[in-house]
């Protein structure tokens, strides 16, 4: 059985973003793979403090000095076989709560460890606003998510206008994932 990791952002935990993580969850789980949920707005999680005048001590250790919950979810998203990463859209780009877990976790896994390079995720960016910025953000998490050698499999853009007929797009999402990891990805980049 494989498992996934979502991990997602807003903080509203009743509204777009959480009904589109709750269908991709329900596909998952239907097709039989092991999930665990991350919502970082629940998470205690400081910012980057470019420590050693910019690079930082994670350069050379692979830690974070901070202590808070990085650490943890650094080890649920290393220990996955897959994630999907999914973030409400704010200013066109990922929210805060993100940006800030994705910046830390960067810098740990691009310059050190490399526990997350050749992961096979997806990417699902929720706009509820005039649903401008989708794709904005999703190159953002892409562009990150390839600093550290992971590979995009789909990218998927929810809007308000589009939620009757892409969540359940989604809970198919989900399913066909977990079976590609179990049965292996046709893919290049
Ligand atoms: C600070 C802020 C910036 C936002 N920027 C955008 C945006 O660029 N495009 C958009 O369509 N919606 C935008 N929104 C609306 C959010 O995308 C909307 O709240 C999103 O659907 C999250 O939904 P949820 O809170 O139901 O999860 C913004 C909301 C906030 C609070």
């Amino acid at each position: 059985m494989k498992k996934v990791a979502v991990i997602w952002s807003s903080p509203n935990k009743d509204g777009l973003t959480a009904s589109a993580g709750k269908r991709f969850v329900e596909g998952l789980t239907s097709a039989g793979a092991e999930v665990e949920e991350i919502h970082l707005n629940s998470r205690k999680l400081e910012h980057c403090r470019a420590c050693g005048n910019g690079w930082g001590s994670c350069k050379k250790s692979g830690v974070c000095v901070i202590q808070d919950d990085f650490a943890e979810i650094y080890k649920t998203l290393a220990e996955a076989d897959g994630i999907v990463w999914i973030s409400a859209v704010y200013w066109s780009d990922m929210t805060e709560a993100f940006k800030v877990f994705f910046d830390r976790l960067r810098r740990c896994d691009a310059t050190k460890n490399h526990f997350l390079a050749e992961k096979r995720c997806v990417l699902v960016a929720c706009a509820g606003g005039t649903g401008r910025g989708t794709l904005e953000c999703l190159t953002q998490l892409e562009r990150g998510l390839t600093h550290m050698g992971m590979r995009v499999y789909d990218r998927i853009s929810v809007v308000r206008y589009n939620k009757d007929y892409i969540l359940p797009v989604l809970e198919k999402a989900g399913e066909t994932y977990a079976n590609t990891l179990e049965t292996g990805f046709d893919m290049y980049y």
